[in-house]
């Protein structure tokens, strides 16, 4: 596991996008997993920014999104679609055939998670995922005690997780279930970029980096994957004693 840490959120963005366009330069039809949150908007914006003005070309990537809330029209206000949308599709030129998040609106829940899942194999697997980290650790939406070899599923979203993004979002409520990734469908990816900022993830970052590897801490498990990249800014990264 490599970790970079960075003066402030703005260079941890910056580097972070520089990082994801080398390997879109590498290999324009790469298959990039995308993570929602506060952390990567400005990582999106600076890749917003590399297609505008200076011609990154998105339009043969295929793009999985981490997960979605259940029960939500792709329109909401609140759904991973929106956000995306806001964020970065509406700025880069991606082939919207090749963009997929999970349909949080889908009937058939548990039959929507297993398309999702094929669709990543058929893809080929994903060569580089893009993650965040949740205050207890989830990666996805994988809360503690979530199985390493897990799929994508549907997830019953801890107490926690539900307060945080709504008082983030400013929201009255959110769904109390969403569809994620699984522990496993992110393994599998090549390559991962795990990106956290702020003092209030410093704990969280200690324990996944540097604590023994626990469903506890689903995060952890990175610890046990080939090619991590973990971009941290100055406070996320100040408890880290191997600094
Ligand atoms: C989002 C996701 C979550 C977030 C995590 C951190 O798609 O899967 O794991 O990455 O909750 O969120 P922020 O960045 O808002 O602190």
């Amino acid at each position: 596991m490599q970790v970079v840490i960075c003066r402030d959120y703005a260079e941890m963005s910056s580097r972070a996008a520089h990082f994801i366009s080398e390997r879109v330069m590498r290999k324009p039809h790469m298959v990039l997993g995308l993570a929602t949150g506060e952390t990567p908007v400005g990582m999106y914006a600076e890749l917003s920014r590399l297609h505008r003005e200076e011609g990154l070309d998105f339009s043969g990537l295929t793009t999985f999104n981490l997960d979605e809330y259940c029960g939500l029209a792709h329109d909401d206000p609140r759904s991973y679609h929106t956000f995306m949308a806001d964020n970065l599709f509406s700025h880069v030129n991606l082939n919207p055939l090749l963009v997929h998040i999970p349909d949080g609106a889908a009937l058939d829940a548990d039959g929507e998670c297993a398309r999702y899942e094929a669709l990543i194999e058929a893809a080929g697997g994903i060569d580089l995922q893009v993650l965040g980290i949740g205050m207890n650790g989830h990666i996805g939406f994988n809360e503690p005690g979530t199985d390493r070899n897990s799929t994508t599923h549907v997830v019953q979203l801890a107490r926690q997780t539900v307060e945080v993004n709504q008082a983030k979002g400013g929201y009255d409520t959110l769904p109390g279930s969403a569809m994620s990734m699984g522990i496993g469908t992110i393994m599998k990816a090549r390559e991962i970029v795990l990106l956290a900022s702020g003092d209030g993830k410093a704990d969280i970052i200690k324990n996944a980096l540097e604590g023994p590897v626990t469903p506890k801490t689903p995060a952890s498990i990175l610890q046990t994957h080939p090619s991590v990249v973990c971009f941290l800014d100055a406070a996320a990264a100040s408890r880290l004693s191997k600094r």
